[in-house]
């Protein structure tokens, strides 16, 4: 960071986190009427930026308020942000909102979208969990029917999380109708009788930009990948499960509901994979 603290976007001012305020009957505090991303930042370059972009565009799309940036224009305020809070690794945070009016369900006629970027240091997941794995609990999917929108609503995904911690657990492995949509904040996969399976994109759970990449890795490497349903007893059979997420990456989940997945320990496809990854991230680093 160049500065003692960081460097934030507001409808069109770049100022210092702490100064950045919104009024309260901006309708993401009043309603939770918006959509965000977050974008990992590898030396100083966004990584997959495009496919956020995309998913931004979608996810506007979706709630219906207009797109307030072409993605030239979007590209610009990210890579200035990110110069501002000094380069390296970040973490790039990025909320539109409907904007403000008079607090009414209807879509207000003439408000403007709130835009709002902040950059966070991007933390590494500690070496502990990367040798060991993490602990994940299943629960029951309580979210509603439009999983696939990066919809500020969060509320359901933080009450699961938060039950998940409080079970010892650093994630919840949500389960609808029987089978596996994603994690609380991260996309779900398996390793079933040695084939890499992840559940097929839809409604149901959001199209990671890391999960997508999981498979075109796989793809790329000759390793078996399967996009389909996971029933739960298959879950529970698995012998690796993984968490994607642009801030966690790859993460091996060692124990579920108490019980061990495998041996116990990260297993060998996991092991390739984050290998994969890794190269994928450092190739992009060195990129002039
Ligand atoms: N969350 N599913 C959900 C519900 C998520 O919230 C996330 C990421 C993912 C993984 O998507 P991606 O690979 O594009 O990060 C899947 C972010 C990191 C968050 O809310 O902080």
């Amino acid at each position: 960071m160049l500065h003692d603290q960081p460097i934030a976007y507001l409808n069109g001012r770049f100022l210092p986190l702490a100064e950045a305020c919104v009024p309260v009957l901006d309708r993401g505090f009043i309603f939770g009427d918006g959509v965000y991303e977050v974008i990992p930042v590898y030396a100083g370059k966004p990584f997959r930026l495009a496919h956020h972009l995309q998913r931004l565009a979608n996810s506007l799309a979706a709630v219906r308020i207009d797109d307030p940036h072409q993605a030239d224009e979007w590209t610009a305020l990210i890579d200035e942000l990110i110069r501002r809070n000094g380069g390296g690794d970040q973490s790039v945070y990025l909320q539109v909102t409907r904007g403000i009016a008079p607090r009414d369900h209807r879509f207000p006629e003439d408000s403007r979208p709130t835009v709002f970027l902040m950059s966070n240091p991007f933390r590494p997941v500690p070496e502990a969990e990367l040798r060991d794995g993490v602990t994940a609990v299943t629960l029951n999917d309580i979210r509603w029917e439009h999983c696939h929108i990066k919809s500020i609503s969060l509320l359901p995904n933080i009450l699961l999380r938060q039950q998940a911690i409080e079970q010892g657990a650093a994630e919840a492995i949500l389960l609808r109708h029987g089978q596996v949509t994603e994690g609380a904040a991260s996309n779900v996969f398996i390793v079933s009788d040695g084939v890499i399976v992840t559940p097929p994109k839809g409604d149901c759970l959001l199209p990671g930009i890391t999960r997508d990449l999981v498979v075109e890795l796989a793809m790329e490497h000759a390793l078996p990948c399967e996009e389909r349903a996971i029933p739960e007893a298959e879950l529970r059979r698995a012998t690796e499960i993984w968490l994607t997420s642009s801030t966690k990456e790859i993460l091996p989940v060692t124990r579920l509901d108490g019980i061990a997945v495998g041996d116990g320990q990260p297993g060998p496809l996991w092991q390739t994979m984050i290998g994969h990854y890794r190269r994928f991230v450092d190739a992009l680093r060195q990129e002039a």
